[in-house]
């Protein structure tokens, strides 16, 4: 066994608008597998390394476990910040710290969310997500392939959105992902958000 056993989080969501509540229960359920997924390679992981060696014929193991650490960490702790961004009725808009990054970055916030969503309309698998660079302050929204090709280290997520299609499809069509977009909008928890740019900035924005 290597390090920390991982225990799920709860997330007291429910009500959300335009995502139900059968969405979220199967959502949870998802997120429940990468925390066992990341427990799992880590307990085998960690056998093989109990004797303190990694012997040739187990390397093959060793590395394929190895590989998938990325796919099962990213999963759990990008749902973390998922749902940790979402609220039942949202938060209302923006806070100003939030608008104000996103102005000193994008020109304004009407063109950060026009970034943000057309990056979650992108075709594939994956995730948008909005990054703070902690040195600069500045803003940036990435695509996610899978749960880890495109994450940029250092940066820290801010608002974090799942654009798997099992985020939605129990309730709109995958064409229709632009609707799930609008619906995640309307739960935004600017207040959860707002704490992230607090957490993750070294130099504020000036
Ligand atoms: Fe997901």
């Amino acid at each position: 066994m290597l390090g920390t056993t991982y225990k799920p989080k709860q997330f007291n969501l429910s009500n959300l608008q335009g995502i139900s509540d059968k969405t979220l229960e199967m959502h949870f359920k998802l997120y429940e597998g990468y925390v066992k997924g990341v427990n799992d390679l880590n307990q085998k992981i960690g056998e093989l390394l109990a004797d303190g060696k990694v012997d040739k014929e187990e390397f093959p193991a060793y590395s394929e476990l190895t590989r998938r650490l990325g796919f099962e960490y990213n999963g759990m702790v990008l749902h973390e910040y998922y749902f940790g961004n979402l609220k039942s009725g949202g938060s209302g808009t923006p806070d100003k710290a939030f608008s104000t990054a996103a102005e000193k970055t994008f020109g304004s916030y009407d063109r950060w969310r026009t970034d943000f969503v057309s990056v979650g309309k992108m075709r594939g698998v994956g995730w948008a997500i909005c990054y703070q660079d902690p040195n600069s302050g500045s803003l940036s929204n990435h695509w996610i392939t899978l749960h880890e090709v495109g994450n940029v280290s250092g940066f820290n997520p801010i608002v974090v959105m799942d654009a798997w299609e099992h985020a939605f499809i129990l309730d709109y069509a995958p064409a229709d992902r632009p609707k799930y977009i609008d619906a995640f909008f309307s739960n935004v928890d600017w207040s959860a958000v707002k704490k992230r740019l607090q957490r993750g900035t070294i130099a504020p924005a000036a």
